[in-house]
């Protein structure tokens, strides 16, 4: 299914994940339930909460991420903040064995970055609310990577919240072109980065198209991000990438509290706790929430083995 579905289908995918008549549709669908549980483990606080103890007690440490995006509203980029601080007060209940071991991750489009007036202004002064709370109750906040029209208001966003907050941490896309400069500007700032390959269907003047593309420049940018003064969070299933981050890491004499593997919730789970086993930091990706639709599609888009289950699960 290789090139045909990185050709035919990922874009068409990645197309349906905009779709609002699709996104109607599928909520209704009865296979919908077995299908999103694979990947977000509930809708409610509560279900998060519990998948948090879970990974907590089995060593790993979460990114807890509350499901939204693209708001186009005022009032619901500010019920999307005080869902966060909700869900930092839950989260600040549990004790865990390490500092750093919480997280939460969370969207500027979700916060108003695309809202028509002011969007970057209000998005910066939500996430400003987030991060000042999180800080206080000893939670990390990582700010996600969204399509590559957002990138420059983001990284405007997190240098000026790491100027107060130095912990605030961002994704990096390896398929785009620009991203092996932003990753020597913020390694070299000794930021907490996270490093993706990019889930969005992204034009090729300003991405890599091929897989082969991508992945160089993931290994390129994580060169660079290890090398330097800062604290590189490796975001992947990939096993290449997973063993090439532990050779650099010994290259360049990190120790294991010095960087970490993060991979998403439901994904390569054994994976994950061998990881943990070894003595590596390895941290979960869990999203929560009733807007898991666009999430979803991106993890379907990102695999065929993730479509040939939702198909089959769509047969019954
Ligand atoms: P890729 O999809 O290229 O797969 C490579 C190999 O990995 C496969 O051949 C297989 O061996 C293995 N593999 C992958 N999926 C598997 C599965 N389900 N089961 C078994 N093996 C599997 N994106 C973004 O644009 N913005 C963001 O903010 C984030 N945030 C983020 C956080 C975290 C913690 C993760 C792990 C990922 C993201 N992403 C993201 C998504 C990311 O950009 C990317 O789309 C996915 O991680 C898929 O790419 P991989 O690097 O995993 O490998």
């Amino acid at each position: 299914m290789g090139p045909v579905f990185d050709t035919v289908l990922r874009p068409a995918i990645v197309a349906a994940s905009r779709s609002e008549r699709i996104e109607n549709a599928s909520q209704r669908w009865p296979v919908t339930e077995r299908v999103v549980r694979r990947f977000v483990p509930g809708e409610s606080l509560d279900a998060a909460m519990t998948a948090v103890g879970d990974e907590l007690d089995d060593g790993l440490a979460v990114t807890v991420d509350f499901l939204s995006e693209d708001t186009l509203d005022e009032s619901q980029a500010e019920a999307t903040v005080v869902a966060y601080l909700e869900l930092l007060e839950s989260m600040s209940s549990f004790r865990p064995a390490s500092f750093g071991s919480l997280e939460v991750s969370l969207k500027l489009t979700a916060l108003g970055l695309g809202l028509p007036e002011h969007g970057a202004k209000i998005a910066a002064e939500n996430a400003r609310r987030i991060v000042e709370a999180a800080d206080s109750l000893g939670i990390l906040v990582t700010v996600d990577a969204e399509n590559h029209t957002t990138v420059d208001q983001r990284l405007t966003i997190v240098r000026s919240l790491r100027d107060d907050f130095p912990d605030t941490g961002t994704v990096l896309q390896a398929c785009l072109r620009r991203t092996e400069d932003d990753c020597a500007e913020f390694a070299s700032s000794g930021a907490r980065i996270r490093l993706c390959k990019g889930a969005y269907a992204e034009p090729a003047a300003v991405a890599f198209t091929e897989r082969r593309q991508v992945d160089d420049n993931y290994l390129r940018c994580l060169r660079t991000l290890m090398k330097g003064p800062g604290y590189p969070m490796v975001a992947t299933h990939d096993p290449t990438m997973i063993d090439a981050a532990t050779i650099l890491a010994g290259e360049f004499g990190r120790t294991p509290d010095s960087w970490e593997h993060q991979m998403l919730y439901g994904i390569r789970v054994d994976e994950q706790r061998r990881l943990a086993t070894t003595g590596a930091r390895v941290r979960v990706y869990l999203p929560y929430g009733e807007q898991w639709y666009g999430y979803l599609v991106r993890r379907l888009a990102e695999r065929p083995a993730n479509l040939v289950f939702f198909l089959r699960a769509l047969r019954g």
